[in-house]
């Protein structure tokens, strides 16, 4: 490039999950990435838990970006994200040992706040604390996420930056200790619990005590150093020199803090607005937004679910879903509940999101199952209506309707081509676009990178 030219800025797609999490959209970052240089996390933390599967190996990714997998690929922890240190370098000791080369391509805001073993212990105390009043918990993750952004929002929080300065890094350190212990053994009674070992390393009377966790963080310090980075300026630059950057979503636009079923949400935005607040890329720059959706429906942990089935008992459609689709957290290793899929929460998703296309996965789960519900709005009140209600209360009290469609015998496992699938599962998805009003763009037939259907390419729409 002569040194007048005016580079073409790339192109700028965010993937985000359109229901409970859990959608696929770690398969679904690790093959678009093929189309871009930069991959970002913008939200959540190491509550999420990504699977991608290539040439029949298997990796699970709960911080870094689902793009780490292609050689040559940047990958970013952008600012929205609360981070863990310690696993974030299990995590690239994991990629390090199958050969992944991970350092020189990682880049970590120095803005995100940290998760420090006191959030993790809030977490757990107050599920417990939740399960003894009789009240029903979150079903949170246990790692720390909602503490974590409570002191962001509180303007108190340790960040990625402080590490580089002890002493300042100290004395915040000292003012955290004094509230969240206080917290933890006057409200939450901390002394009274058994805690798992790890966290039991740093406690002492139900207290988190100050070395362990300095010590701890000082050493990290030094190993991250090199991987801080203004993710912000790195990003921009990039793209205004013609990189091509995929925004990478976690959890999904029902665990939303806003526009989920709150307060059984996940206490982030996971909607695709926040991949530039979350990154710091101005929202001009997020050119498409694909919404990974499964092609029913799940969810781990507490809250409403009107299409909910039940899955435990054997040869019902609930069940088929569960053991087909085998339906087991990556992060938690709990069971998710199943259930039909539900066009009126789609419109819900469609509209915070702004989708422009959808991706529609683990079709193939379906495969066998003689017939389809499809829920097209519920009952409230004694009226109809077409969209997800706001909040846990009032979606909790919907009735759903439903359309049934005929099933399909027939196997679409490994589909790389739409003619290839059974006429009744095309039918199925004609149906969820008709009922959604977003244009299927990408179908996914198996866990498999390659088994992926493409009818429009979101880098090139
Ligand atoms: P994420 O959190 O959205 O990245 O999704 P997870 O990785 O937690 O869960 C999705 C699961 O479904 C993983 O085990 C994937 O390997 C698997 N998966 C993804 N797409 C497909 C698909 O099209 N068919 C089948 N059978 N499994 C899929
Ligand atoms: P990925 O990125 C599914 C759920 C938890 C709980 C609620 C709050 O893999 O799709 P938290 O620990 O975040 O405070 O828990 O959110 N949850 C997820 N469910 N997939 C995820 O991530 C999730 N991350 C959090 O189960 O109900
Ligand atoms: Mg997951």
């Amino acid at each position: 490039m002569s040194k007048n030219s005016i580079a073409t800025p790339g192109r700028n797609v965010v993937v985000v999950g359109t229901q409970w999490g859990d959608e696929g959209k770690g398969k679904l970052v690790d093959w678009l990435t093929e189309s871009a240089q930069g991959v970002v996390r913008f939200q959540g933390g190491h509550n999420a838990g990504h699977t991608l599967v290539i040439n029949g190996v298997k990796t699970a990714l709960h911080l870094i970006p689902s793009g780490i997998m292609r050689a040559g690929v940047k990958c970013y922890v952008g600012n929205g994200v609360v981070l863990s240190v310690g696993k974030l370098f299990e995590e690239i000791a994991g990629l390090e040992k199958a050969g992944v080369e991970v350092r020189s391509r990682l880049r970590v805001s120095e803005a995100c706040p940290l998760i420090l073993p006191f959030h993790a212990a809030i977490d757990i105390a107050r599920e417990a604390a939740k399960v003894k009043a009789g009240t029903e918990k979150i079903g949170t993750t246990g790692r720390g996420i909602g503490p974590a952004y409570e002191d962001k929002i509180a303007r108190r929080a340790l960040r990625v930056q402080d590490l580089k300065y002890p002493e300042r890094f100290a004395a915040k350190l000292r003012e955290l200790l004094a509230l969240h212990n206080h917290v933890l053994t006057t409200w939450l009674h901390s002394a009274d619990m058994a805690w798992d070992e790890k966290l039991a390393l740093y406690m002492k009377d139900g207290e988190i005590q100050f070395d362990p966790v300095y010590n701890e963080a000082m050493a990290q310090a030094e190993l991250l150093k090199p991987m801080i980075a203004d993710v912000s300026r790195e990003l921009n630059d990039a793209n205004q020199a013609g990189a091509n950057l995929l925004f990478e979503g976690a959890q999904g636009t029902l665990l939303d803090i806003d526009h989920g079923t709150y307060p059984f949400v996940t206490s982030s935005n996971c909607v695709a607005g926040n991949a530039a607040a979350g990154s710091g890329v101005g929202p001009g720059m997020l050119h498409y937004v694909l919404g990974i959706t499964k092609a029913y429906c799940t969810r781990v942990g507490g809250g409403p679910f009107p299409t909910e089935l039940e899955w435990e008992k054997e040869g019902t459609p609930g069940w088929h879903m569960a053991t087909v689709g085998a339906e087991k957290g990556v992060t938690t290793g709990r069971s998710r509940r199943c259930g039909w899929f539900d066009a009126a929460l789609l419109k819900r998703s469609a509209q915070v999101n702004g989708l422009s296309g959808l991706c529609i996965t683990k079709l193939d789960v379906l495969d066998g199952l003689s017939e389809l519900k499809l829920c097209t709005g519920y009952e409230l009140d004694g009226e109809i209506i077409d969209i997800l209600p706001m909040g846990a209360e009032d979606i909790a009290r919907c009735t759903p309707v439903y359309e049934t469609l005929p099933g399909w015998s027939e196997t679409s496992v490994g589909a790389t081509r739409y003619e290839q699938l059974p006429l009744n599962a095309q039918r199925y998805l004609t149906r969820i676009q008709e009922t959604t009003g977003v244009p299927i763009h990408v179908v996914s037939t198996s866990p498999d990178r390659d088994h992926t259907i493409l009818l429009k390419h979101p880098f090139q729409a």
